[in-house]
């Protein structure tokens, strides 16, 4: 698989199936995701990645739980924007739309968002976190390295949905993983396993900017 094969097969998967995610694999895809970049070769991310009983009690805990206050940090602020609303609105039409869910189906709608604790039935999670005093040049670093993993899990035939939505657990999350609340920040998880092929929430399409709607050329 090349880059842009890697890239163009990557997509949020939100359905999984069972098939374990071995230890040797996920450490071959970490390891080579060392070589992301980052501001001042800092390196900022740090990670837990959990399967089997640790992942179960988890999210077990999750479960029990309610989503914390404060939040961990927000990360809806662009909701007050027209286009950035428009998107998300977009999202939720298309991937709704692919499972039968209606607009008005509240309920049904929770339902599906609250897959997020068990991970979208992934059989293994990655929790990255980062210390308290770093700010956006390193999350950005972060998201570089994530971004980095999921496309290697692509290159293992492996899939990802990275979730914010846990940052609602952060605190039980860390609690579970003992890291220190005090000292890191939770940024999100990353559920990692193989797509289930039949299902409709895998196969919608996604929208994106025209490329000139979000780059400008000079002097070409
Ligand atoms: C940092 C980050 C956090 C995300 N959090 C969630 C999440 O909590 N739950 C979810 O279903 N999707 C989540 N997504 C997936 C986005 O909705 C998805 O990337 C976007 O709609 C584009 O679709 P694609 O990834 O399939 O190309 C997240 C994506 C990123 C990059």
């Amino acid at each position: 698989m090349n880059v842009s094969e890697a890239v163009a097969s990557r997509r949020s998967i939100r359905a999984y199936t069972e098939e374990p995610v071995s230890l040797d694999t996920l450490r071959r895809v970490l390891d080579k995701a060392r070589m992301a970049p980052s501001g001042c070769n800092f390196q900022p991310w740090q990670a837990t990645v959990l399967t089997g009983e640790p992942l179960k009690a988890l999210q077990t805990k999750m479960l029990a739980s309610e989503p914390q206050d404060p939040v961990e940090y927000s990360w809806d602020a662009p909701n007050q924007s027209p286009p950035h609303l428009a998107r998300l609105q977009t999202l939720g039409a298309s991937m709704y739309g692919a499972m039968g869910i209606a607009r008005a189906d509240a309920e049904a709608r929770k339902k599906f968002s609250d897959a997020n604790i068990v991970s979208f039935g992934a059989p293994a999670l990655l929790v990255c976190y980062l210390e308290r005093f770093h700010e956006a040049p390193q999350w950005s670093d972060m998201g570089m390295w994530l971004q980095t993993i999921m496309l290697l899990l692509r290159e293992e035939g492996l899939d990802s949905c990275p979730q914010e939505w846990m940052a609602m657990f952060a605190r039980v999350i860390k609690d579970h993983i003992g890291v220190s609340d005090e000292s890191h920040i939770l940024f999100c998880g990353l559920a990692i396993g193989h797509r289930d092929e039949q299902a409709s929430v895998n196969t919608f399409e996604r929208e994106r900017v025209a490329l000139d709607d979000q780059v400008r050329f000079l002097g070409f």
